[in-house]
């Protein structure tokens, strides 16, 4: 489906953002503070890149970022970068090499969309789960989260497991969201490290 340039997809072009995400991710931050104290991220389903300038912006050479995502990027001074899927056990043992903790995963990942709705939503789900598990195992306590959800029947049911795990969870559009999209961003604070061990398949 080709999909109208927009506003936000030209300031991004003259201001030298790789994706127009990257504004959604400016205003998560802006509004919901979650750079604040912030050493470590990972950044899941992260290609082409945009929400990890957005990242390098606030952690500058400090600290560590880390991005995972199916498709290759063009390299980001300092970020390291894993080509993998995050629904495989694979990818996780590498991140791992890296890292066993961050104080911030951020997940904005998309399947191939089909058009098909039901299809779409639930392979959505099914990455947004994944990404709340990885969340779970790398989260150090008091950590944070920013998750895409697309709204539907699942929707409800993984808030409340998020609910579940984080004392403080917040939904929002951002302005670069398109009205017509579904998505929806979880902002979750203040993760409870943690009754219950990390299992791949805890919510599959
Ligand atoms: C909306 S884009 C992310 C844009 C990114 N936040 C940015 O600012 O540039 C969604 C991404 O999800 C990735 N993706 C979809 N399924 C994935 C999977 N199973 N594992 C890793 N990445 C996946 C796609 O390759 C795509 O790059």
């Amino acid at each position: 489906m080709k999909r109208k340039k927009d506003h936000y997809y030209f300031k991004a072009r003259e201001e030298g953002y790789r994706s127009r995400a990257a504004y959604k991710l400016k205003e998560i931050a802006a509004r919901f503070k979650i750079f604040k104290g912030v050493q470590s991220v990972l950044d899941l389903c992260c290609s082409p890149g945009g929400w990890l300038q957005v990242v390098k912006e606030y952690l500058g050479d400090e600290g560590t970022i880390i991005g995972v995502d199916l498709s290759e990027i063009e390299s980001i001074n300092g970020v390291i970068f894993i080509k993998g899927d995050i629904q495989n056990e694979k990818t996780i043992r590498r991140i791992l090499e890296v890292t066993d903790k961050v104080d911030l995963v951020l997940s904005d990942c998309s399947p191939k969309v089909s058009g098909i709705w039901s299809l779409d939503h639930e392979r959505q789900i099914q990455l947004a789960k994944a990404s709340l598990n990885i969340a779970k195992r790398f989260l150090r306590e008091g950590g944070s989260l920013v998750l895409k959800v697309f709204q539907g029947a699942e929707y409800e049911c993984l808030l409340d497991e998020i609910r579940r795990v984080f004392q403080r969870v917040y939904t929002t559009k951002p302005s670069a969201s398109r009205k017509q999209s579904a998505e929806m961003y979880v902002v979750a604070k203040y993760f409870k490290r943690k009754e219950e061990p990390y299992s791949s398949t805890s919510l599959a």
